[in-house]
């Protein structure tokens, strides 16, 4: 007999979309302390699961949602992560995942040349995408160098320590990117890290220092999606020039986590560089991961039903709500605004210095707090296209 758990149900599958669509429960539910003997059933799992998964989590797409890199994600995202759910393939064995490695050399092949990079391969997320550029760059270079901004993000520390790699931070400017006269002399035998769109101000290290090492690599994790924007491509211009790209899915391509992407100027020097065979394996395993999902079908379901301009269109409008916030409050006495926001990260607080005071006052979700140097700034980021920034800008305007 086959098992039921694992066929298609209809009907529980059309409970689990009515639970995402209600999304508010406000009921008491409670997991209990230990592995029950016997299960409760399916749909009973996901009736206990739901008020503490829907009522335990941030909304995303509301209107006031601005405070972190994370964006709500397009329904044809979460039909593909059904997919891949029920099929549960692994990209190490093209026998048993054809497709789903085609899908990643296709979504590679048509976002790769954007950042005038030749290829690459997923990875969950930027952290390893960092950790895996800064591998081959090692790998394909011999430096043990890694020169990076003191506002790089702890991924790039994080990757140099596993890697045995010295780290040399180099001071931002006022508003917070590499300031490019305290570069050591001499990047020859070096890695240099440049960050594009830096984690507490959004800012862009010079990209035009890319080439200027043994191997650069940005970390675009945040605002590497811009190439794909007319309006806003050219911010990224040098990028070009990179040996590596880190690029987050799950944040500015709007994919449910963990998808991520690290391009290679050269993708065969690096991934010969981190490539492994294995008696068992009919295919090299590149990068960090060994089972890996298939994270691109959702990205390509995205891709396709967007095109660059509909991606474009919904990144335009994030930028477009910074901005205007970022103008409001400059016009406001009341209010500091850290800079003009590069990236979508608008950093503002009261003039009065009372940061605390202001946050505690804004509604949950529409702002974070970060430290630049020894001060606090509150922090909104464009990472919802739904935003409502009118009501954003009143909300701020009233915490004071
Ligand atoms: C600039 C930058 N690099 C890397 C990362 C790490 O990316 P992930 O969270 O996808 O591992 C982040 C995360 O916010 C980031 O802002």
């Amino acid at each position: 007999m086959t098992d039921p758990s694992f066929g298609v149900n209809r009907q529980g599958l059309a409970h689990a979309l009515d639970l995402l669509e209600k999304h508010e429960f406000s009921q008491a539910s409670a997991l209990p302390p230990h592995l029950a003997e016997n299960g409760i059933g399916e749909t009973a799992a996901l009736d206990l699961l739901a008020p503490l998964v829907f009522d335990g989590a941030a909304r995303l797409d509301l209107p006031h949602a601005f405070a972190h890199m994370d964006p709500p994600t397009p329904w044809v995202s979460w039909a593909a992560t059904l997919w891949n759910a029920r099929l549960n393939q692994n990209l190490l064995h093209p026998a048993s995942a054809p497709f789903a490695r085609a899908a990643e050399r296709q979504a590679v092949a048509w976002l790769a040349p954007a950042f005038g990079m030749q290829g690459g391969h997923m990875t969950p997320g930027s952290t390893l995408a960092n950790l895996t550029a800064l591998w081959a760059a090692r790998d394909a270079t011999g430096a043990r160098r890694v020169i990076a901004s003191e506002a790089a993000h702890l991924s790039i520390p994080k990757a140099a320590k596993i890697l045995g790699l010295t780290l040399e931070t180099v001071p931002a400017d006022p508003v917070q990117r590499m300031d490019a006269a305290k570069l050591p002399p001499n990047l020859s035998d070096a890695i240099l890290v440049l960050t594009a769109g830096t984690t507490s101000a959004g800012a862009i290290d010079p990209l035009s220092l890319c080439g200027r090492a043994a191997w650069t690599h940005v970390d675009a994790a945040w605002a590497g999606p811009l190439v794909f924007s007319r309006t806003h491509a050219a911010r990224l211009a040098g990028i070009e020039h990179a040996d590596s790209v880190a690029v987050s899915a799950h944040k500015w391509l709007f994919q449910p986590k963990e998808s991520a992407l690290i391009f290679f100027r050269d993708e065969k020097r690096a991934h010969d560089a981190i490539s492994f065979g294995g008696n068992y394996l009919a295919a090299p395993n590149i990068g960090v991961l060994g089972s890996h999902g298939a994270v691109a079908i959702p990205l390509l379901a995205t891709l396709l039903a967007w095109g660059r301009e509909g991606l474009a269109a919904r990144i335009d409008r994030c930028m477009d709500a910074a901005d205007k916030l970022a103008g409001a409050l400059s016009a406001d006495p009341r209010w500091q605004v850290f800079a003009a926001p590069e990236t979508g990260v608008v950093l503002f607080r009261p003039a009065n210095g009372d940061c605390d005071g202001a946050f505690a006052r804004l509604p949950d979700g529409l702002a974070s707090t970060t430290r630049i140097g020894t001060e606090t700034w509150l922090r909104s980021v464009a990472a919802n296209p739904n935003v409502d920034i009118a009501a954003v800008t009143d909300a701020v305007r009233k915490a004071i």
